[in-house]
């Protein structure tokens, strides 16, 4: 069997999405290695996780960096040690430099908690309700320079109930969000999924629009 590709996770906080990559590969439902977990917070819950696990993690304090740039080439240079071929963003809360982009792209995927190009940005299941959408979900993304605005890969719908606040819809959205991920990253991991001048490309095809997995497994 080749050896499990390398890949690295960065998270700001709870780290749901990070406990549920680790569990899918316990489970031998994702065939990557989790080289390295980082974070701009020491405190964030979701390091717990990577500490249960064995995995490295090396977390960042912007407050000893003059600026962003220098703080993501410090980031940069940390994940470039252990040589991942992919940097999974699960959660991280930070805007990251062009540079970062750069350095990183087209091995650079991120999950976010909408139907992008919808609701980019922060508090995004409250502006769903806001908005009176009647269907929410979360998408997958190569990240490019725009922010939440590279090709999307994935994404999984939920209805929006009359009742819901932002906290159920955020809910029944996050158990979504697992398996989609899971999904992505195993299409990356077996060479299906790459992206190739700006498009994500499946199976050799580029993808017009993001695929919809409503029942992600
Ligand atoms: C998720 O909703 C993800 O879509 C967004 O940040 C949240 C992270 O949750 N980017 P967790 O830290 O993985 O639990």
């Amino acid at each position: 069997m080749p050896a499990a590709m390398p890949v690295v996770i960065m998270i700001s906080g709870r780290g749901s999405n990070l406990r549920a990559i680790i569990d899918a590969i316990d489970n031998k439902l994702l065939a990557v290695r989790i080289v390295a977990v980082i974070s701009n917070n020491a405190k964030a819950l979701g390091l717990e996780y990577a500490r249960l696990a064995n995995i490295d993690i090396r977390c960042f304090n912007q407050g000893d960096y003059s600026d962003r740039e220098s703080f993501d080439l410090a980031i940069q240079k940390g994940i470039d040690h252990y040589a991942p071929e992919l940097v999974i963003l699960a959660g991280y809360m930070r805007i990251l430099s062009v540079a970062f982009v750069h350095h990183f792209q087209g091995r650079l995927m991120n999950i976010h908690p909408s139907l992008l190009p919808e609701f980019p940005g922060l508090h995004t299941h409250q502006r769903a309700i806001e908005a009176g959408v009647t269907t929410h979900g979360a998408s997958i993304h190569f990240v490019t320079e725009e922010l939440d605005g590279g090709p999307v890969v994935l994404q999984t719908r939920v209805d929006v109930r009359k009742i819901d606040t932002a906290e159920t819809l955020a809910a029944r959205v996050l158990v979504k969000e697992h398996s989609l991920y899971i999904t992505a990253i195993r299409w990356y991991a077996e060479g299906r999924l790459v992206l190739k001048n700006d498009n994500a490309m499946l199976d050799g095809k580029k993808l017009d629009e993001p695929i919809q997995l409503d029942n992600p497994e």
